[in-house]
């Protein structure tokens, strides 16, 4: 991926970001930061943090938001973000995490945004993932979007 991803900057002369990916279903045990840092550093490219999938991620495998490997993630390389509602539906076995667009962001992710937007000191870009959502919650979402831009100094 990472030739791929330096390979399609050299030939276009533009920028690559890859983005986490969501996840419905886990498989494998490698960290998604581990895997991007890893991508990035080679393909020296830039990188989109979905706050909502790493949430989810980190949902999904019981792990806190947070942990202490996330300080060696090369946060200067995301220049974009994005935030989203999400659902959680418990089967037998499995507990389902998904983003959804549309519907309000949750207060865990609102946390998690709050926790790493700092570290992304090269960020050019806060996108609100909102398609089908309703004009009154838009607005309260924008208005916190505002909000989390507002409380970092970088
Ligand atoms: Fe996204």
């Amino acid at each position: 991926m990472a030739d791929r991803t330096k390979r399609i900057q050299d030939i276009a002369q533009l920028p690559i970001v890859g983005e986490n990916p969501p996840y419905p279903v886990l498989a494998g045990d490698l960290d998604i930061l581990t895997l991007m840092a890893g991508i990035a550093e080679r393909a020296d490219c830039g990188l989109c943090m979905d706050i909502g999938h790493l949430y989810i991620l980190r949902q999904q495998r019981g792990e806190p938001i947070e942990r202490p490997e996330d300080a060696d993630f090369p946060w200067e390389r995301v220049v974009e973000a994005h935030i989203s509602g999400i659902t959680c539906r418990d089967f037998t076995a499995y507990q389902l995490v998904q983003d959804q667009h549309r519907w309000p962001v949750d207060d865990p992710v609102w946390r998690t945004t709050e926790l790493l937007m700092p570290r992304m000191t090269q960020l050019q870009a806060l996108i609100g993932e909102s398609e089908g959502m309703g004009i009154d919650d838009l607005v309260v979402k924008l208005e916190r979007m505002d909000e989390c831009l507002e409380a970092v100094s970088w």
